[in-house]
């Protein structure tokens, strides 16, 4: 959890996400901790509206959904870029576990490479398919940024410290990861430009 905060503090915007058109526009920054307990009328909330044009280039938030955490991470053309050139380390580079996979939409070998309905925003749960912790976010490539805490060839993604599993930035597994699938992604859809809801 000390990692988390030390490492991702400029890259994360946690917010208490409510429940069907409780968010957009009204979203409060929470301490992470407080992101975990949420209130009994968030945990019975089947949707979560959520204006992702709040969410700025390159960074990540975190909403709530059913009470768990979810990412949405707004990728640049730089950080999409980053998807390409490595599908022989992925476990599943064209979400092809159905575990993995949950969506209708993923109908494309695009959108199976991106995991997203607008390829600049990644929304998926925020829970390592291993054992369930949350991955820390760690977009740049290499190991300027981020140490020996990432492999020397790393190309940005996200980082489960509690076994050592790695995703890319579609939060596709990384080989030799003990989390046996890809960040599940959960039904989403968007009823405007910027408005997804989740669930
Ligand atoms: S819970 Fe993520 S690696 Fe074990």
């Amino acid at each position: 959890m000390t990692d988390q905060t030390d490492h991702s503090r400029r890259n994360f915007l946690y917010v208490a996400a409510g429940g069907l058109g409780a968010v957009a526009g009204g979203a409060t920054a929470v301490p992470f901790l407080g992101s975990m307990l949420p209130a009994a009328d968030t945990l019975a909330a089947a949707t979560t509206e959520f204006d992702v044009s709040t969410v700025a280039e390159g960074q990540l938030v975190v909403v709530q959904w059913q009470g768990k955490p979810v990412f949405v991470t707004h990728r640049t053309p730089e950080l999409l870029a980053q998807l390409d050139g490595h599908d022989d380390e992925l476990k599943d580079p064209n979400s092809e576990a159905i575990e993995a996979v949950q969506a209708e939409w993923m109908d494309t070998p695009e959108k199976r490479k991106n995991r997203s309905i607008k390829p600049e925003y990644l929304i998926v749960v925020a829970s390592c398919t291993h054992l369930g912790c949350i991955p820390l976010y760690k977009p740049s490539k290499g190991r300027a940024e981020w140490g020996d805490s990432v492999p020397s060839n790393w190309v940005g993604g996200w980082h489960c410290p509690c076994h050592g599993s790695y995703y890319d930035l579609a939060a596709r597994v990384i080989k030799g990861s003990p989390a046996p699938h890809n960040l599940h992604v959960m039904p989403y859809k968007f009823i405007n430009d910027t408005t997804v809801v989740i669930g």
